[in-house]
């Protein structure tokens, strides 16, 4: 992990004053496009150019070995083997707190547990700023229809050696509007190239892709569809985060960047696409056109789900910048570049959700990354009275956040950074008597994404296990001491010795 901080007992990041951003004190933004992002990415050392990898296998196997772990750079591929020069592929966009701390406008250092309490206060407040609508943008240099669409233009990978094909759409947004209001939603539902001019699309029951395109097939009607990739970050961001049914996800992106999103509209469908992507496609998804899709690596780690029938989007409009990138943000064996960024945000929903069920003096929550965000939660309270901790591991349990596809909560004290799995393991170690302080919660909401989830006929609940790892309430009194610097000793330490002991440490 990058940007570590707090040796244990110390109490330092987690108390309030030690904030150092808010979502009212935040660097402007680079822009909107995904360039200004890039050259900010090089300048802050975030980069990584690799030059000559293919696309079958080279360009994927690459950013598989890159993302193992988080903190690594941003990978941008350029000089493709049989496409054109200057088309280019960039991936692993948030697979640091660094560059998700720099996309959403917070200083360098900013730690895990600060990033999370940003989220946590975004969620509170959702700011909003509405999208502009506009004439024209770098995205039209290329403009294509009819015979002229060639999807296969574009330099896609095949992102894992068993993937059935390839994915335009991993870091990308898809775009769909409400026929009964002004509503437009877009989501990273995961769209695969067929051929030039057929992508399909995976959405999952339920999801708010899949409710609006249901409305328009109940009417008998062709449901409208965008597709875009390569948008700055902040815009792909919101893309994978569950923003409420009915709210714009155009006003949410504007509230996280700072500024109004310039869009035009499709001429086709008239659905708004960001003035200065990448590349971008509008279509539509017929009632009962199905085409066979799959498999796709996904976020727990394994090929789950296979290959079925999914919804075929007939593409009417294709466009790309001069030398257009195409984004991809990969699923694979956790920690990977789909979940990362949106554990982060999941750690701070969950927070707010603790917090609005009346759970007090909660000092951080970190959705722990190679859980694939969801599946291991680790919340650290100051300890108020006998039961709280357990409270704080049940609730964070089954919190709208929390419940899906969970497998670990663990409870910690205030005093342990919830980022840092040594500290965890280390308070699970010593602070934990198995026979009270574990419990088995049964038939609790998964996925069949969860190779885990149960019945076998129907894969969707799990087991999971909620750990107090607090010190035991009625033995606070008698507590033994923590082997560590006192505070006044450490800042002593730092003041005197600051030119030789990096800040890191
Ligand atoms: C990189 C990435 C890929 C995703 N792929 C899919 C997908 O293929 N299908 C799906 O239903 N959700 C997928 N998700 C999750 C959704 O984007 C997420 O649940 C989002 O909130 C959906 O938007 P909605 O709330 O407007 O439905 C993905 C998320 C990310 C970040």
């Amino acid at each position: 992990m990058d940007g570590r901080v707090a040796n244990i007992g110390q109490d330092l990041p987690l108390t309030p004053a030690r904030v150092r951003s808010s979502i009212d004190d935040r660097r402007p933004s680079t822009g909107q496009d995904l360039r200004g992002w890039i050259k900010r990415m090089a300048d802050i050392g975030e980069l990584l150019v690799v030059k000559g990898a293919e696309r079958e296998k080279e360009i994927g196997g690459i950013v598989d070995i890159s993302m193992r772990k988080m903190g690594r750079p941003a990978v941008l591929f350029e000089d493709i083997p049989d496409y054109q020069p200057g088309f280019r592929v960039l991936a692993n966009l948030f697979t640091s707190v660094k560059r998700i701390a720099d996309t959403a406008g917070l200083p360098a250092n900013t730690t895990e547990v600060e990033l999370v309490r940003f989220w946590r206060d975004y969620m509170r407040h959702t700011p909003t700023i509405a999208p502009t609508l506009v004439n024209g943008g770098a995205l039209l240099e290329n403009s294509f229809t009819g015979d002229d669409i060639n999807l296969l233009s574009i330099p896609t990978p095949r992102w894992h050696e068993g993937d059935g094909g390839y994915y335009i759409g991993t870091g990308g947004m898809v775009i769909m509007k409400d026929p009964d209001s002004n509503w437009v939603n877009y989501g990273a539902y995961r769209v695969q190239v067929h051929d030039r001019n057929t992508a399909s699309v995976m959405i999952s029951k339920g999801k708010h892709g899949d409710i609006l395109m249901r409305k328009y097939h109940d009417r008998g009607l062709p449901c409208p569809i965008a597709v875009v990739v390569g948008v700055h970050p902040a815009l792909f961001a919101i893309a994978g985060l569950e923003i409420p049914y009915g709210k714009n996800e155009y006003d949410a992106a504007g509230g996280l960047l700072g500024e109004s999103i310039r869009v035009i509209n499709g001429p086709q469908t008239g659905l708004p696409i960001p003035a200065e992507a990448e590349i971008a496609f509008e279509g539509f998804v017929h009632k009962d056109d199905l085409i066979m899709e799959g498999p796709l690596g996904e976020w727990t780690g394994y090929y789950a789900g296979g290959q079925k029938l999914e919804p075929a989007i007939r593409v009417v409009n294709f466009w790309h910048r001069n030398d257009p990138i195409l984004t991809g943000a990969l699923p694979g064996i956790p920690p990977n570049d789909d979940t990362f960024y949106r554990g982060t945000a999941r750690a701070g929903v969950v927070w707010h959700e603790l917090e609005a069920a009346g759970v007090p003096e909660i000092r951080g929550v970190w959705s722990h990354e190679a859980g694939g965000s969801r599946m291991w939660l680790t919340v650290s309270i100051k300890q108020m009275y006998g039961g709280h901790s357990k409270q704080a591991g049940l609730i964070a349990s089954q919190c709208h956040a929390g419940a899906y596809a969970n497998r670990v909560v663990v409870v910690v004290d205030e005093d342990i950074n919830p980022a840092d799995m040594d500290q965890v393991v280390w308070a699970i170690c010593t602070r934990c008597d198995p026979r009270d302080d574990v419990d088995i919660l049964k038939g609790c909401w998964s996925t069949t994404l969860d190779p885990m989830a149960y019945p076998p006929d129907r894969r969707n609940l799990n087991s999971r296990m909620v750990i107090d790892a607090c010190k035991p309430w009625n033995r606070m009194a008698d507590w033994p001491a923590t082997v560590t610097n006192s505070p006044p000793l450490e800042r002593h330490l730092r003041e005197k010795f600051g030119s030789v002991l990096p800040p890191e440490w």
